[in-house]
């Protein structure tokens, strides 16, 4: 039975920070012509953790909407995807799960291979269900996309986290058919161990994502996967928007299909809306495609949705999904909104501050300004160690 059961995604939830830094600010303090941000890279704003915010209180407040629907019962297993990890040894997952409540029996781990750690998580997932269908696996992807100041990929930042409940019989979407894989050894982007700034040659890492695209593309056609037209929507890894609509073209020029913009913005428009005023935000960023998909678009039951996964280094993965019936009385489309619109505005000044702030390495007391008004929050930092409190 095991093996014959649907698996996917059951519930979706996001969560995004404090603040929020328009790029009109950025463009009036650079001097960048605004029209490049909107258009060129198509973003509008991007999410800025409070001082007291980081990828475990993003992470367990994206959580918390979905175990307080299901409760805690079956999840034996959490998955916590990231790059922007806060320590080396320790899972951000075990701090979730603490702050969470979630059972003693459960096995928790860290997951890391740039942006598309979520998705190796998801699959993991899907593998863990597949042997025990009672089994439900809490996966959660959680980022800070940090770029030096003043540098090219300062206008790409964002920080988000987005939690899924993984499980048998799905009321979101089926995760079905092969899979397709790539990887490739390319330092397109990249962050050393003794930096919290990613290092990125730009022009690089878009073709190094294109190249990537298509290798998983490929593999996943030759592995038997649905022909391109039978997608009615694509999700894309967006490190910027601008991103999905350069890789779709890619794809289906491969593909050899005319580009008619009119079928790519039908293809992708709707997965922008988030991603397009959060910023980037890693491993969360297809996923919050997907969020934005399924909360604005027509009624998809039924439909296929294609993802593709891109982290750089690099790996990408291909693979497609179903739309359940009913799934619209599963989503969260209100809650996202407001997690969105709840964002305070910071001036450029501010923002800079927020960037600049790191712990001393002392290991003395450092408590944090109590800034973010979100259900988790962290207190500071004391003997090293991070403190954490819930509302
Ligand atoms: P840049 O040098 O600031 O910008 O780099 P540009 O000169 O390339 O311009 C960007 C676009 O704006 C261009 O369009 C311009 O023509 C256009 P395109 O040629 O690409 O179609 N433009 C304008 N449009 C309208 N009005 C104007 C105007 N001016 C210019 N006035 C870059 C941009 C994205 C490279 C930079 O922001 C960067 O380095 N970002 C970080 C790296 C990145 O996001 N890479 C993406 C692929 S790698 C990836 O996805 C993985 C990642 O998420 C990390 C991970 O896996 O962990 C990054």
């Amino acid at each position: 039975a095991a093996g014959n059961s649907a698996i996917g995604i059951h519930d979706l939830s996001f969560a995004t920070t404090e603040f929020v830094l328009p790029h009109t600010a950025l463009a009036d303090y650079n001097g960048t012509e605004i029209g490049k941000y909107h258009l060129g890279i198509g973003q509008r704003s991007m999410s800025v953790p409070a001082a007291d915010e980081d990828i475990v209180t993003l992470g367990a407040a994206a959580a918390a909407p979905i175990i307080a629907r299901h409760g805690a019962e079956g999840i034996r297993t959490v998955v916590f995807a990231t790059e922007s990890s806060i320590d080396q040894a320790k899972s951000a997952g075990v701090y979730v799960h603490s702050l969470l409540g979630l059972p003693s029996a459960a096995r928790v781990v860290e997951l890391k291979q740039a942006c598309y750690g979520a998705t190796a998580a998801l699959q993991f997932a899907i593998g863990l269900v597949h042997r025990d269908p009672g089994h439900r696996v809490l996966v959660i992807a959680s980022d800070v996309s940090k770029y030096d100041l003043d540098s090219p990929g300062e206008a790409t930042q964002g920080a988000a986290a987005v939690a899924m409940l993984i499980g048998a019989d799905p009321a979101l979407v089926r995760i079905e058919g092969p899979s397709g894989l790539f990887t490739a050894d390319v330092m397109d982007f990249w962050r050393p161990n003794y930096r919290d700034t990613a290092l990125v040659d730009g022009q690089d890492s878009i073709n190094a994502y294109l190249q990537a695209a298509q290798g998983a593309w490929k593999d996943y056609t030759e592995q038997g996967g649905r022909a391109l037209e039978e997608f009615s929507a694509f999700c894309y890894h967006q490190p910027f928007t601008k991103m999905a609509y350069k890789a779709h073209r890619h794809l289906l020029n491969y593909c050899g299909h005319e580009v008619d913009e009119a079928t790519v913005a039908r293809h992708i428009g709707q997965t922008t809306a988030y991603n397009s005023v959060v910023g980037n935000s890693y491993t969360a960023s297809v996923y919050l495609a997907l969020a934005a998909l399924l909360d604005r678009a027509d009624d998809m039951t039924g439909q296929a949705i294609g993802f593709l996964s891109y982290g750089s280094g690099s790996v990408a993965e291909f693979f497609g999904g179903t739309v359940v019936p009913g799934y619209r009385e599963h989503l969260r489309t209100a809650a996202h909104r407001e997690a969105i619109e709840r964002r305070k505005p910071v001036d450029y000044a501010r923002y800079r501050a927020l960037h600049e702030r790191s712990f001393p390495a002392d290991g003395g007391d450092h408590p944090t300004p109590s800034e973010t008004t979100g259900p988790f929050r962290l207190a500071g930092l004391r003997d090293h160690k991070r403190l954490y409190e819930s509302r």
